[in-house]
């Protein structure tokens, strides 16, 4: 997407909104090589049973196996770098907080790329696959750059498996995570919604609680979802060319502040 196509209300509500939000899916770590969950071709899903592996009953009736699939994403994500996309964002974020406003990212991603292209106000959703707990006395485990292996990795202090520390189906999100993504779509001016197909919940609500309390919002995505016909804005296109176009649009090429 070009630019000078980007709406002009929504680079005057971004140059001024004095509270931002951004929820993100797996759709902007798509050009980081990492595959998305629902994508016919080459998502997780279409490999795996996500609930022969995703879920607190997979892992206690395997938890090598669980452990193992898990640890090769970790690893795999390791081996990718965040894109333009992720970039963008942060560069966002320094413009936003640069003149006083407020930001947030709420991720549902596991892959750690947000952190690692530089944003600093963000909440996991769906945790990481970068924190290792204890499935006994939830202590955490220190990770490196290599595998887990022998699996499933057993805790130092009391020999129970060691699990990933992301959200399962069928459990909780981390409270602290959700109140504050809550908290802060209901006083934003402008929520991005971006890479996410909006089919999960309570992730997806959070589009809705933001409508509900008046915000604008703009969906970057590749494809249609359940929320195209309800957003202020729909850009539909890579967020790899979109967020960046969007920053040039607002900013020109001037740095955060
Ligand atoms: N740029 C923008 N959007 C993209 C790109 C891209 N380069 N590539 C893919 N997309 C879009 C797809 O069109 C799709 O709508 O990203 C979306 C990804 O949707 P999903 O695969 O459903 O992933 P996500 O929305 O993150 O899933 C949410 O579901 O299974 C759970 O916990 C899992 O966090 C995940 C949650």
């Amino acid at each position: 997407m070009q630019a000078d196509s980007l709406p002009e209300a929504l680079v005057e509500l971004l140059a001024a909104a004095r509270a931002v939000a951004v929820l993100t899916g797996s759709g902007v770590s798509a050009e980081s090589g990492i595959p998305t969950f629902r994508d016919a071709l080459t998502g997780h899903w279409a490999r795996f049973d996500p609930y022969e592996l995703a879920t607190p009953q997979a892992f206690g009736r395997d938890p090598a196996r669980v452990t193992e699939w898990y640890d090769q994403r970790r690893l795999a994500c390791l081996q990718c770098r965040p894109n333009a996309g992720h970039a963008a964002l942060t560069e966002i974020e320094g413009h936003v907080e640069g003149r006083g406003g407020r930001f947030l990212l709420v991720t549902q991603n596991v892959d750690g790329l947000h952190q690692r292209a530089g944003s600093r106000r963000i909440v996991e959703l769906h945790g990481s696959l970068h924190d290792w707990r204890c499935s006994g006395c939830a202590a955490s485990m220190t990770l490196a750059d290599e595998p887990l292996s022998p699996y499933p990795p057993r805790c130092r202090a009391c020999g129970q498996p060691v699990r990933p520390g992301v959200v399962w189906f069928g459990e909780m999100l981390p409270r602290d995570a959700f109140a504050a993504a809550e908290s802060m779509v209901q006083q934003a001016d402008l929520l991005l919604v971006v890479g996410t197909s909006g089919l999960v919940h309570p992730a997806a609500g959070l589009v809705d609680l933001a409508m509900d309390s008046g915000c604008a919002c703009c969906q970057i995505n590749l494809e249609p979802t359940p929320y195209t016909s309800c957003m202020r804005w729909c850009l539909q296109g890579a967020a790899g060319t979109i967020l960046p176009s969007l920053v040039r649009k607002t900013w020109g090429d001037s740095s955060p502040a």
